[in-house]
């Protein structure tokens, strides 16, 4: 079953789904994205995809590449024709092509939209969070604008890389003070000894994860306190738990970090009872 993609209007066989040259995303990483979970054939907490879609494409000044409820009847139909019941549906939006220039092109320019979706295993992710995963900690080195959800991610690629030669699965950015931003394509989070989920406040540093709202909905009604406060890596290290969560990972449970077991060094209870409950809270989209 060949994948299919959608580019500017057109679904088109994946592997010749391209874009032009002189788009400003190759060019000059000028352009957003986002990624949903697709579970049991539904997209999850896409309300709030497309509200930071809105406030990313708007911060940028890029104009949306056509109307919110024909994109949400696009990322359906790409689902659908991927024949996708649990993956990711993957969006990207430039401000378009134009001759190469920094200034930004006329506002009419067509923006380039482009939408794919792909499988993943329930099984397998099932299993790593069985498991738990280990994170390592790097020096932040990222811009200001990480609120933004640009597709400028080069910083985040070196440090995921450099958290796979370390055998782990995720890095922590953090900050000359100790405390912790996020991970490369996560946010992070700890459980204190008594119980309280602790995630850095997403006012600016952090992007404002749409699993990490999600979550706070699901602690909610778990009846489990949430304090949002910077945590440090030292903090983390005595935690009673730690956790990322992003649409990719739902709420994966961290077991260790920069080599030092985290507890028992097993996922915690907090952490599972969270990502058990999670489907159930989380809005879903029939695709
Ligand atoms: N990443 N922080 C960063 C830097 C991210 O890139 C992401 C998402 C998150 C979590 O956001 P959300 O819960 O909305 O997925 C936090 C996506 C999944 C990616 O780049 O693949």
């Amino acid at each position: 079953m060949p994948r299919i993609a959608y580019v500017n209007g057109r679904y088109l066989p994946h592997a010749h789904a391209g874009i032009h040259i002189e788009d400003r995303g190759y060019q000059f990483a000028d352009g957003v994205y986002e990624v949903c979970e697709v579970a049991r054939g539904h997209i999850m907490d896409m309300t709030r995809h497309l509200d930071r879609l809105d406030r990313s494409l708007r911060e940028l000044a890029i104009g949306w590449p056509l109307h919110r409820s024909a994109l949400q009847v696009v990322m359906r139909e790409v689902v659908r024709r991927n024949h996708v019941r649990n993956g990711l549906v993957y969006l990207q939006v430039t401000r378009g092509v134009a001759p190469r220039d920094h200034v930004y092109p006329a506002a009419d320019t067509p923006r380039t939209l482009v939408v794919t979706a792909k499988k993943t295993d329930p099984a397998a992710a099932a299993k790593r969070a069985e498991k738990g995963i280990k994170v390592i900690t790097v020096p932040e080195n990222r811009w200001e604008r990480v609120d933004i959800k640009t597709v400028g991610l080069l910083p985040n690629a070196m440090a995921k890389q450099k958290a796979k030669e370390a055998g782990a699965q995720e890095a922590w950015f953090v900050d000359p003070d100790g405390t912790v931003k996020e991970g490369a394509s996560t946010n992070a989070w700890i459980v204190t000894q008594d119980g309280r989920l602790v995630t850095r406040p997403a006012e600016f540093g952090i992007l404002r994860g749409v699993t990490r709202a999600t979550v706070m909905d699901v602690a909610k009604k778990l009846g489990v306190k949430v304090e949002e406060r910077a945590f440090t890596v030292e903090e983390a290290r005595k935690a009673r738990e730690a956790f990322i969560t992003a649409a990719t990972t739902i709420v994966m449970p961290v077991v260790d970090i920069d080599g030092s077991a985290i507890a028992n060094g097993h996922p915690g209870s907090v952490a599972v009872s969270l990502r058990a409950a999670f489907f159930d809270v989380a809005e879903k989209t029939q695709a």
